[in-house]
């Protein structure tokens, strides 16, 4: 395959909420792409968009910009029960595709992304951001490098708290992808995963439905390895994506939303004590120039949406694997499945 010596051509299908204020931020400041079109059935939302990035094409439908616009790469940022459709087209028409989370939630949409990923040459990526996330990566080199010994146990929270007001419909209703559950849920199911290298095994869910489906849910789950885990999921809390990675000789405590939010705790560390205090205030103290710089520009969080196009963009020129494949998409909505399963059943449920 040819390897293009210009920024790669981008079209985005979706202009709504994650197009317009993570992905195009952080796609401005990335020379290695360039969004040239973007596709919308809502007019006003893919106009205003257009306008507002100076994006040249603008289309009412994926297909329409595939016959018009030169694009080498496409963006899947709709919700999620129309990605599969729209993945199958872009992937089918030979260009490299980015799928954002979660990857579908019908099994058969899964099955069919995965079908079409696997007769192509390009790139599918499914857009787990959080992987390229910087605290993510130094944890999971930490865990390379087995400070932790053998892994024990994870423990997840991601609070995103949403207003009732303006909600699109599909976000208040899990057989959609939408709620705490799903739409939250896929991003720890995935790292769980990432973090530990095991699949899940079993889940056990419960969740509390308010005007919309999965306002707050918890999960506890065995990975295939013995892992245990936990993740406690709300839209109706003040902001949180906080891990625990607890192992046989150490402790990972990572907070994604702070500069200085990896934190490591040998097997004699007590958290709390004047030893361990001051050591992470000094390198609180120790992080603070890069950290100021980084918060400038909106912090780790936003940065790792960044982080997660440029890994994109090197998979396609480096003609390797993305960091979340579609197979990868596809294990975390199967844990998505299980645990809608649960909460119907009441019980614990295998994951396929
Ligand atoms: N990675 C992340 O951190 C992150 C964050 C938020 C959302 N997301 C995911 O991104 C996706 C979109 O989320 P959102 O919050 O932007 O949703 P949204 O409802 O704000 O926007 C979706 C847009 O897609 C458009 N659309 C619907 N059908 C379409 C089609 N067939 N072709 C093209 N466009 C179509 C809608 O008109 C709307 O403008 C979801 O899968 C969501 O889970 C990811």
């Amino acid at each position: 395959m040819s390897i293009p010596q210009r920024p790669i051509r981008l079209g985005i299908a979706g202009c709504g909420e994650v197009v317009r204020f993570k992905h195009l931020p952080e796609l401005q400041r990335l020379p290695e792409i360039r969004v040239v079109a973007v596709a919308d059935p809502d007019e006003n939302a893919r106009k205003s968009l257009a306008h507002l990035f100076a994006i040249s094409g603008c289309f009412a439908d994926l297909e329409s910009m595939l016959a018009s616009a030169e694009v080498d790469a496409v963006a899947i940022c709709s919700p999620p029960v129309t990605h599969a459709e729209l993945a199958v087209t872009a992937i089918d028409a030979g260009r490299h595709v980015w799928i954002d989370k979660p990857l579908a939630v019908r099994e058969e949409d899964c099955r069919h992304i995965l079908a079409s990923a696997e007769r192509s040459s390009r790139v599918v990526a499914t857009g787990f951001h959080m992987r390229s996330h910087r605290i993510i990566q130094r944890a999971r080199q930490a865990i390379d490098d087995s400070i932790l010994g053998t892994i024990e146990s994870i423990r997840s929270v991601w609070n995103s708290p949403r207003a009732d007001e303006g909600i699109p419909s599909w976000r208040t209703d899990r057989t959609l992808g939408g709620g705490a559950l799903i739409e939250l849920g896929v991003h720890h199911y995935d790292l769980w995963r990432y973090l530990s290298g095991s699949d899940v095994a079993e889940v056990y869910a419960q969740s509390r439905d308010g005007v919309r489906h999965d306002e707050a849910a918890t999960v506890s789950a065995r990975l295939a390895n013995g892992v245990l885990c936990t993740a406690m999921l709300s839209e109706r809390t003040p902001h949180a994506i906080e891990i625990e990675v607890c192992g046989s000789v150490g402790r990972l405590r990572l907070n994604c939303l702070r500069f200085d939010g990896f934190e490591s705790y040998g097997r004699r560390d007590v958290a709390g004590s004047p030893g361990v205090r001051l050591r992470s205030a000094l390198a609180t103290l120790g992080g603070l120039p890069g950290g100021l710089t980084l918060m400038r520009k909106g912090g780790d969080y936003k940065d790792s949406y960044r982080r997660a196009w440029l890994d994109f963009a090197r998979a396609i020129l480096e003609e390797r694997p993305p960091p979340a494949t579609a197979l990868d998409g596809v294990r975390a909505s199967e844990v998505a499945a299980a645990t809608v399963e649960s909460l119907r059943t009441g019980s614990r449920v295998s994951v396929s």
